[in-house]
């Protein structure tokens, strides 16, 4: 259905069309204990549009943030996202850091990462001193802490980037990742960083890329922390407006396919070819237009319907499943294949704060990997993240010897095999 017409959030034209919509949708990092899972669920109709003018895919609807980011009895808010679990994902980070001091940092530069949790990406910094984490999750950034890096627990708006200022001084380099498809306000938040940006300081962004999600037909990657789906042709519109630029970009493997782009204000770097070759392969895929959306849409219902007939038919042939990594994502496919405890006896997963938890919707339980270790009874499991399958594969040779198989979803529901 492509009736509901709304704002476009980034540049408030009337021209946002919805191509799909998955339905009513918990929350997907909404773990729940065990005594709660009989009260009501926080639901909210997940839909995803295309603003014909700026190009930019986006929520139809961002259910704001205290409905899932509350705080406890202490009123210390918790976030269940702990980025440190995937040693690749350390790695990656490391490397970023390493370039970005080869790259724009001196002796006395100073560097920020908005939404750096448990500090993943700065105690990668060879100076420790000078990195600021921005983090409104108290949990995580209690984390970062411990390990020596000073953190703010706020949400960053222009606000609090004139505060900082004032405090601290202009910065040479503003992280972020996986946050900047999160921000409600664009508009607030990038006269934010232009404020907190030293003349010649660089905004570097890494998000999912949207020419990734259409070919891996990625629809797990729609959920209410992903309010937009960048491409480097929305993305320049938007820095445009507020007179900044993409100078250079780079794909990473990450999260399934992310675009890491490197961002100052007009004029003050070299743009190298690369946000150009992005461009020109966008252009070729159609993304600006909603036809390409429209078909997107008809992928995500054709891989439900595979997923489900795949799994029940295991189920009715007998065999054994569970689940792999309670990701984000996993959610997402399991409230809208409607895959519940009926189908997948319990989640194993190795982030401490979710196990004993249940997942959001389906309420499947979440345990140890030590219980998927030791349970020979298994046939299947279902990798939810993916993203991170070769690591896991790798992990997991022995479940493999013994007969145990992975299936995975994307971009079409199948039985993984060892050479996979
Ligand atoms: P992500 O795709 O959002 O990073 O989430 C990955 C989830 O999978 C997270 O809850 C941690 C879990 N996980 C495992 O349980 N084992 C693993 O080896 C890896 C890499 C992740």
């Amino acid at each position: 259905m492509i009736d509901i017409k709304k704002e476009c959030r980034i540049c408030h034209s009337s021209e946002l069309t919805q191509f799909h919509s998955f339905g009513e949708m918990p929350i997907v990092n909404a773990y729940l204990k065990k005594q709660d899972l009989e009260k009501p669920e926080y639901k909210y109709p997940l839909a995803v549009g295309f603003c014909r003018d700026c190009k930019m895919v986006q929520l139809m609807i961002m259910p704001p943030y205290d409905t899932y980011i509350i705080p406890d009895e202490n009123g210390k808010t918790h976030y269940s996202y702990v980025s440190s679990t995937s040693q690749r994902m350390v790695q990656h980070f490391n490397e970023l850091a390493k370039e970005v001091e080869r790259r724009f940092l001196d002796n006395s530069s100073k560097v920020v990462d908005i939404g750096g949790n448990d500090g993943i990406l700065l105690k990668t910094y060879k100076k420790r001193e000078n990195v600021l984490n921005i983090e409104p999750s108290d949990n995580v950034a209690d984390v970062a802490r411990a390990s020596g890096i000073e953190s703010v627990s706020d949400f960053f708006s222009e606000g609090l980037a004139r505060r900082l200022v004032k405090e601290k001084g202009k910065f040479k380099v503003i992280h972020t990742n996986n946050v900047f498809l999160n921000i409600a306000n664009m508009d607030d938040f990038l006269k934010g960083i232009n404020h907190m940006l030293e003349d010649k300081g660089v905004f570097i962004s890494e998000d999912p890329y949207l020419l990734d999600i259409l070919s891996n037909k990625a629809y797990d990657q729609i959920y209410e922390a992903h309010g937009c789906f960048f491409s480097i042709s929305s993305l320049s519109r938007l820095f445009e407006k507020h007179n900044m630029e993409i100078f250079d970009a780079e794909h990473q493997w990450v999260h399934g396919g992310s675009m890491r782009i490197y961002v100052s204000k007009k004029g003050r770097y070299d743009i190298t070819g690369r946000p150009l070759g992005y461009l020109e392969r966008e252009k070729e895929r159609g993304i600006e237009s909603l036809e390409s959306f429209l078909d997107f849409s008809n992928d995500i219902r054709e891989n439900r319907g595979e997923m489900r007939g795949l799994l029940k038919g295991l189920k009715m042939a007998g065999k054994r499943l569970v689940g792999y990594g309670a990701a984000a994502k996993g959610v997402m496919v399991q409230n809208y294949c409607k895959i519940g405890p009926d189908i997948l006896d319990y989640i194993s997963d190795s982030t401490p704060e979710k196990q004993g938890m249940f997942t959001p919707g389906m309420h499947i339980p979440i345990v140890h990997p030590d219980i998927f270790h030791e349970d020979k009874e298994v046939d299947y499991a279902v990798l939810f993240p993916w993203n991170h399958a070769r690591e896991i594969i790798e992990k997991e040779r022995d479940f493999f010897k013994r007969g145990g198989k992975f299936i995975v979803h994307l971009p079409h529901p199948r039985i993984l095999e060892l050479e996979d």
